[in-house]
């Protein structure tokens, strides 16, 4: 029996590490085919640990702090963050740093979580989970002017998809911040602590990092410096796409050389950024097509849509958060004669994926080109 006996959990996710804690993925094509509200059962889970027990009669009364280098602390309850603070809905995407990338772990142990000193100016906003880890709780932080920016949509969440949490993804109440990395969003929030440094949390240090390509585990692990330099820590999302039609390992039966066959998939960037070009290649990069892109979430953006009976409130800000669909007609004989096929994406910065990965020792933001073989019948 494990720690998260009491978590549902539906049967088509995939489990990325052991049995515990519970880190799982859907299938790309079971994804995509769900379109672009992923449900809550199909959606990826990353959890450090156990997820914390919450019964029902006790969601109302969850208690969070926000403290530290403010002038009046608060302790609220979810009941009254409801209560007493404006309700809005939006679609947003949330991704994983490890997206792409099996996760490697380095372990080195530190003091926990020691906040910044009283009397200082208040630069970041650390955020605490109630999850118990080896580690301490898990907590990370963001920039204070990123939180007081309302063009940014970070937002304290109880609700998804119209429905409150699910306990893999934060019940009753979590950070969502858009455009970011999910190691950002914290889950089971307990405390907000305005601090004038970084959080000194042992999982925002050595979590969600790309540390230089040259800095070996062996090196990384020795070596304090290389995980407390904040210039390395994770924040918006970069490029990134993949295939999802065809899936990987498919066998194409394509016939009728004049017909066309519809390539499919994703991309997003972070930021903010907009995806403004999608494009596909089946000779190793030699060449490019230009795919048709979809991006749902404007259609959230008309006056008076609504979303899950609420109101979106998301007209108004020109950034874009979620992913955005692509796909593209390629006449078969061009897919016969091919041996794979590529797909790179570029946001409105003129941010494009490289062609080739950048390694590092987390296996963080991994966004190549994304390449499915072409497989023939016969
Ligand atoms: N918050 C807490 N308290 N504990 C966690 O383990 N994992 C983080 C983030 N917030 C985590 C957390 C990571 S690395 C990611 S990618 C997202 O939650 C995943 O959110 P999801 O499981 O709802 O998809």
């Amino acid at each position: 029996k494990t720690p998260d006996a009491h978590v549902p959990r539906d049967p088509r996710l995939i489990r990325l590490t052991g049995a515990h804690p519970f880190n799982a993925e859907a299938p790309l094509t079971a994804l995509l085919r769900a379109g672009f509200l992923t449900p809550p059962e199909l959606f990826f889970v990353r959890n450090h640990g156990p997820v914390p027990r919450v019964p029902d009669a006790q969601i109302p009364d969850w208690e969070f702090t926000v403290e530290g280098l403010v002038d009046n602390p608060l302790r609220l309850t979810l009941r009254g963050l409801v209560a007493e603070y404006e309700q809005q809905t939006y679609p947003v995407t949330l991704v994983c740093a490890g997206n792409r990338r099996k996760e490697q772990n380095a372990v080195r142990k530190t003091n926990g979580f020691s906040w910044g000193p009283a009397g200082k100016r208040a630069r970041y906003v650390c955020m605490e989970g109630a999850d118990a880890l080896p580690n301490g709780h898990y907590g990370t932080c963001v920039k204070l002017n990123w939180v007081m920016d309302p063009n940014r949509g970070i937002m304290l969440a109880h609700r998804m998809n119209g429905e409150p949490l699910e306990p893999d993804h934060g019940r009753p109440l979590r950070v969502v911040v858009p455009g970011q990395i999910g190691g950002r969003s914290v889950k089971w929030l307990k405390r907000l602590v305005l601090t004038e440094a970084p959080s000194d949390n042992w999982y925002h240090i050595f979590d969600n990092r790309v540390l230089p390509t040259m800095v070996s585990p062996d090196v990384a692990a020795n070596d304090p410096k290389w995980w407390t330099d904040e210039r390395y820590a994770i924040y918006d999302l970069s490029p990134n796409s993949a295939i999802a039609c065809p899936a990987h390992g498919e066998t194409l039966g394509l016939v009728g050389g004049t017909q066309a066959y519809r390539a499919k998939g994703y991309a997003y960037s972070g930021g903010g950024r907009r995806i403004t070009r999608v494009e596909l290649s089946l000779d190793q990069g030699g060449t490019w097509r230009l795919a048709g892109i979809d991006c749902v979430e404007d259609r959230y953006r008309k006056a008076d849509t609504t979303l899950y009976g609420g109101k979106v409130d998301f007209q108004w800000r020109e950034a874009s958060f979620c992913w955005c669909f692509w796909e593209l007609d390629i006449l078969v004989q061009d897919m016969l004669g091919a041996k794979d096929l590529l797909v790179r994406c570029m946001d409105e910065s003129m941010c494009v994926q490289p062609r080739d990965l950048y390694w590092n020792v987390l296996g963080m933001m991994n966004n190549p080109w994304f390449r499915v073989a072409i497989r023939k019948e016969g």
